[in-house]
């Protein structure tokens, strides 16, 4: 059977992640997290001063792009693909409040959308990829076969996340959640550079109030349909 891209855009947390890495399982595709890319650039720029109460150093980041290497490690025993900054395993330290933060900010910068647009690309030559982000059916494959776009309210979207954050171990509280949050979606979506938006041609799930399982099986539904004739 041919393989087709698969490409999941979004708000934050809105379970984005949690589907297209369950879908590439099952089918035996790739899966690629862009925003863990985007999260990996934040944290050098935190890591190298380039953050100051608050403010990024656009250019000293830009001047600094060539030196950041971003790439994966398999899924290994405990199912999740690991991020890597040049070749340190960063996966944890991504998931901070702290990068959370300022990592909408940094994925404004065109200079950075630019170099992972290009590496995302790279990964889905051979399609056979499950990509998940803001912008993967818009700009980075507007010939995906298969787009779906994610919807959920902020206050499900805050909740769903506090949860993850405490599993993890990170003290956090609801207001401060859902604050960045909005602040995110309000970045994300109206930043000049390819800004968060349905693609014409997607599908819409609003999985308010749908379960993991039901989400899985609408995706799996309309992966079928995309697939069948293939
Ligand atoms: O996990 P969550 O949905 O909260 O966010 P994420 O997917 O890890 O993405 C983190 C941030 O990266 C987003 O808020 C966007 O600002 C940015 N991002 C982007 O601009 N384009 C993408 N394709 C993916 C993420």
């Amino acid at each position: 059977m041919k393989k087709i891209i698969v490409a999941i855009d979004g708000y934050s947390s809105s379970g984005k992640s949690t589907m297209a890495r369950d879908l590439a399982r099952r089918i035996g595709y790739v899966y690629v997290d862009s925003g863990a890319m985007y999260r990996a650039v934040t944290l050098y720029a935190l890591r190298h001063g380039m953050v100051v109460d608050g403010h990024l150093d656009i250019d000293a980041l830009v001047k600094d792009l060539p030196e950041i290497g971003i790439s994966f490690r398999a899924a290994g025993d405990d199912g999740v693909q690991h991020t890597l900054l040049n070749g340190e395993d960063v996966e944890k330290e991504i998931r901070t409040m702290e990068v959370s933060g300022m990592v909408s900010p940094v994925a404004a910068v065109p200079e950075v959308r630019h170099r992972l647009t290009e590496l995302q690309r790279g990964f889905g030559r051979d399609r056979g990829i499950v990509m998940d982000g803001r912008d993967i059916g818009t700009t980075v494959f507007p010939d995906a076969e298969l787009k779906v776009f994610v919807d959920a309210s902020a206050e499900v979207r805050a909740h769903r996340r506090v949860k993850e954050l405490l599993e993890k171990g990170e003290i956090t509280d609801y207001e401060s959640v859902l604050a960045n949050i909005r602040e995110r979606d309000r970045i994300d979506t109206t930043r000049k550079e390819s800004p968060l938006k349905k693609a014409e041609d997607a599908v819409v799930l609003d999985n308010d109030r749908m379960t993991i399982p039901q989400q899985m099986d609408w995706l799996m539904e309309k992966f079928a349909e995309r697939t069948k004739n293939n």
